[in-house]
């Protein structure tokens, strides 16, 4: 019998990336307010390198959610549970959510190259930083992506939200797709 709903390796990365992103959320304005690194403060280190470790940790999650999605395709919902104008601005919210996390990490991780600051992944390996030299104004420029895009995915996260809780009150089993293990 096919399985309704998402595969239990989806399910266990959608749950590990909504947290992970909700935690990088909070953690961040947090972090952003730490006095900038100095002789005497050095506390944004460990703040950065854990914020950047979870960043790039989320890309390689979200390429093993496409790998999985698309391996273990979930059934089609019911066309009386989902119209098809629904079916399509969910398709439309979930395409725009992979990329704009995928943007967000890049251009994160192009902020921190020219930075002038080294990322060591887990604090086990360091990322080489492909010729990347210190430069402010590429730094604020990919900075700046990153601070925008992190408010685009917030606009679409609300619809997403939105839409799971529409779902759940209706409780038509969508949301139980991706609650099942
Ligand atoms: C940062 C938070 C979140 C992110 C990044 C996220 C991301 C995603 C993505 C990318 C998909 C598409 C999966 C696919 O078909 O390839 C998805 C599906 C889904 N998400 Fe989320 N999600 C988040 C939070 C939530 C929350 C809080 C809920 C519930 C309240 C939720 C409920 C669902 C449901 C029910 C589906 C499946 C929809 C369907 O069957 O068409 N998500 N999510
Ligand atoms: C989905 C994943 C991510 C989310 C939601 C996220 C979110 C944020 C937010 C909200 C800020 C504060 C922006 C501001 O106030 O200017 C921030 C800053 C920052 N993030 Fe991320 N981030 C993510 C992934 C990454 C990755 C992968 C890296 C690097 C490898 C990274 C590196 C940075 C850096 C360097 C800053 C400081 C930027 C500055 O100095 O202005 N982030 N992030």
């Amino acid at each position: 019998m096919q399985r309704q709903g998402y595969s239990s390796s989806a399910v266990i990365i959608h749950w590990l990336l909504a947290v992970s992103i909700f935690f990088l959320f909070v953690s961040s304005w947090w972090m952003m307010a730490l006095p900038l690194p100095s002789d005497v403060f050095t506390y944004r280190e460990f703040p950065f390198q854990l914020h950047k470790n979870i960043g790039i940790t989320l890309v390689l999650l979200l390429l093993i959610m496409l790998y999985v999605r698309f391996r273990h395709r979930p059934a089609p919902e019911s066309a009386e549970v989902m119209r098809p104008w629904m079916r399509k601005l969910a398709i439309l919210d979930h395409v725009i959510l992979y990329g704009l996390i995928f943007v967000i990490c890049i251009s994160g991780y192009m902020s921190s190259a020219y930075s002038g600051w080294d990322t060591e992944l887990w604090w086990l390996v360091e990322i080489p930083n492909w010729g990347y030299e210190e430069n402010e104004e590429l730094n604020i420029f990919y900075s700046n992506i990153h601070l925008w895009t992190c408010w685009a995915l917030l606009a679409v996260l609300a619809v997403h939200i939105s839409g799971a809780l529409y779902h759940a009150f209706r409780n038509d089993g969508i949301v139980r797709r991706m609650l099942r293990l």
